[in-house]
């Protein structure tokens, strides 16, 4: 279980024709073991079922004049209150100070960051005087997702589209981070590298990119300013993560990319399963012929050649061996001046799922969870 355990999140739904994505929304959530109350606004209810919402959720409420005091309970028991959609009056009537119906009167009695994900027409988003609330609601440490641009309900294009539910999940999850890696810069190394044969043909191996995907995640989402090296075939395992991704495709390539950033480096996650040999490349395509032999020579050893740059950099090393597992890797660990070494096994190539050991200077940790929750693991314990 991940920072997630025991959180719950109150919705507000406000009148936008966006509302009609809330039960998706809610079902995500769920997934993620998150817990769900929903405020409708009068005016929601006419975008999207009640009953559906009452079905998917722990819990909706409508009225200011339901049993006990809603809006106090609500919002006192709420890890985090998040507006979706955000309608142009919620947001005037949050930026000053309106409370008429039961979400305008939970937002002031909520002490924490509130999460508005506003959607509307564009002429309404760029409305100054949303625009000045937007700035109100922001001054006050609120956090105001910008909406996206594309095709509107109310036709025509522009800027006003709820985000993907993804990426709405993404930012909530953010909110509810505990921040452990804020103000550091987390560089992550992942997938496959190639090595070209001929114009044509390369060599590789089996590693999807999804290890390195996961702790980007975990790193962007605890706050730190993340970066993401991976091989040209790797999988785009999460097109909403908003951080910069480099595609590179052979062992030196990304050793230059590695070097470029390693004076800034805090803590390097090297995941990527670079190719140990190199070719020798022929300039023309190779012809098809009956056998051929192709010449491999011993490729760049990126960890190795880092040992001697070391400064406060904290390296977080991998290792994947189909015997010896525990000491290939603990020597490995050893020659290449790795602080952290996870040792894992060859069923996890392209899985959500792995085992092995997480090693440390002391100890030595099996480990057998999702790639999500070995990121977790390995992040509480570079901050621990
Ligand atoms: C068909 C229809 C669609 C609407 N869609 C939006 C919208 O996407 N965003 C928005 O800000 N307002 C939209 N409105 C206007 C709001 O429903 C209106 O401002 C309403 O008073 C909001 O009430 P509430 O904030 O209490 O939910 C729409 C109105 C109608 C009739």
């Amino acid at each position: 279980m991940n920072f997630l355990k025991n959180k719950s999140i109150l919705l507000g739904v406000t009148g936008g024709i966006a509302a009609y994505k809330t039960p998706g929304l809610i079902r995500g959530l769920k997934e993620k073991g998150i817990a769900v109350k929903v405020v409708l606004t009068e005016n929601a209810t006419r975008f999207v079922s009640p009953l559906v919402i009452s079905i998917l959720s722990d819990g909706i409420f409508t009225s200011l004049w339901e049993e006990g005091i809603p809006h106090i309970n609500l919002s006192e028991e709420a890890s985090l209150l998040c507006i979706v959609p955000a309608d142009y009056n919620i947001m005037g009537k949050a930026a000053s100070g309106v409370a008429d119906d039961l979400l305008s009167t939970v937002i002031p009695a909520y002490d924490g960051k509130i999460l508005f994900f506003p959607s509307m027409n564009s002429k309404m988003y760029e409305n100054p005087i949303l625009q000045k609330n937007i700035d109100i609601l922001r001054g006050l440490g609120h956090i105001v997702i910008e909406p996206d641009e594309g095709p509107l309900a109310c036709k025509g294009e522009g800027k006003g589209r709820l985000p993907d539910i993804d990426r709405i999940i993404l930012e909530m999850e953010k909110a509810l981070a505990p921040d452990l890696l804020k103000g550091t810069y987390c560089l992550i190394t992942g997938g496959a590298t190639t090595e070209r044969i001929d114009p044509i043909r390369y060599i590789t191996n089996r590693s999807s990119g999804k290890m390195a995907y996961s702790l980007a995640r975990y790193c962007y989402l605890n706050g730190a300013k993340t970066e993401l090296i991976v091989g040209v075939n790797a999988l785009d395992c999460n097109r909403y993560l908003p951080i910069n991704v480099i595609r590179v495709e052979t062992a030196r390539k990304m050793q230059e990319e590695i070097l470029k950033r390693w004076d800034e480096v805090n803590y390097l996650f090297m995941n990527a399963a670079v190719a140990d040999f190199t070719v020798q490349k022929k300039d023309k395509k190779i012809k098809k012929k009956k056998e051929l032999t192709l010449k491999l020579k011993e490729n760049i050893d990126i960890l190795a050649d880092l040992k001697s740059k070391k400064g406060s950099q904290f390296v977080i090393g991998f290792a994947l061996e189909t015997e010896d597992l525990l000491d290939s890797a603990k020597k490995k660990m050893k020659d290449k001046g790795v602080d952290l070494m996870v040792a894992n096994r060859e069923s996890a190539i392209g899985d959500d799922y792995t085992s092995g050991f997480l090693i440390s200077r002391y100890e030595e940790e099996p480990f057998q969870c999702s790639k999500d929750e070995l990121s977790w693991k390995i992040i509480k314990r570079i901050r621990s």
